[in-house]
């Protein structure tokens, strides 16, 4: 998958995605990323990308040219992709792990990160195809969203976490909330590990497992249970 990333300020990418599991995956080909600055496509003198609000009110607006010109620019780089345009906005649909899942079916990913007051809506109306939220709170540009979203997207893209996918038992992949997890040593301070999990019989541990994960998530996050339909074993469970 190849994602391009639009934004005033491409350095503050050149650290975060260069580490780790994205790291590895930009090695292995399994995920290319590009930042392109819209203010290399402003072509007046002073290369200007944004300007005042028609209508008054404070704060400036970005000018549709440079975005429209540097989404365009990154269109042709990629022949006939299935793709999807995406702009970073605390107004839009919130993010989740289906969205995650659902963008990583895209072949070219784009991320429009807004700045200001916003950017001119036109750009929304003719270009974008979604507007996403990271959460109700308001940052200072769309650049951690961005990130946020590559993050999240190349971990569910085949092969980038490794053979035994680990995807499969993140928290919110069947709905629930993980269950915890140990490791040595047994006894720590004191603190112990649960005795179940150093017992061998894995029937009785995935039983453990799902408890605690329902036990979590009712605690915790009540609302996803609503999402969700629970057998009669896991009421039981639920009961214990
Ligand atoms: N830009 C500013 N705040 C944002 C948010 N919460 N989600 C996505 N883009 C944003």
């Amino acid at each position: 998958m190849r994602i391009d990333i639009i934004s005033l300020f491409p350095e503050m990418f050149t650290g975060p995605l260069g580490h780790s599991i994205l790291k590895r995956a930009q090695d292995s080909g399994l995920l290319a990323v590009h930042v392109t600055n819209p203010r290399d496509f402003a072509y007046d003198k002073h290369r200007i990308v944004d300007d005042y609000p028609f209508g008054g009110g404070s704060g400036m607006v970005m000018k549709p040219e440079p975005i429209f010109r540097a989404v365009e620019n990154v269109v042709n780089a990629v022949a006939s992709a299935n793709r999807r345009i995406v702009l970073m906005c605390p107004g839009g649909q919130p993010f989740d792990q289906a969205k995650a899942r659902e963008l990583a079916g895209y072949e070219q990913l784009i991320l429009v990160c807004g700045h200001y007051e916003g950017i001119d809506d036109r750009i929304q109306q003719y270009v974008i195809d979604e507007a996403v939220s990271i959460g109700d709170y308001v940052l200072t540009g769309g650049e951690l969203p961005a990130m946020v979203i590559t993050d999240a997207v190349a971990r569910m893209l085949p092969g980038v976490l490794g053979a035994d996918d680990g995807a499969q038992h993140d928290s919110f992949y069947n709905g629930l909330l993980e269950y915890p997890q140990y490791t040595r040593p047994r006894e720590f301070n004191g603190w112990e590990v649960p005795e179940i999990l150093l017992s061998g019989d894995h029937a009785k541990i995935e039983r453990w497992r799902r408890k605690e994960s329902l036990r979590i998530t009712l605690a915790r996050r009540p609302d996803l249970l609503d999402n969700i339909e629970l057998t009669p074993q896991d009421h039981k469970l639920l009961q214990e």
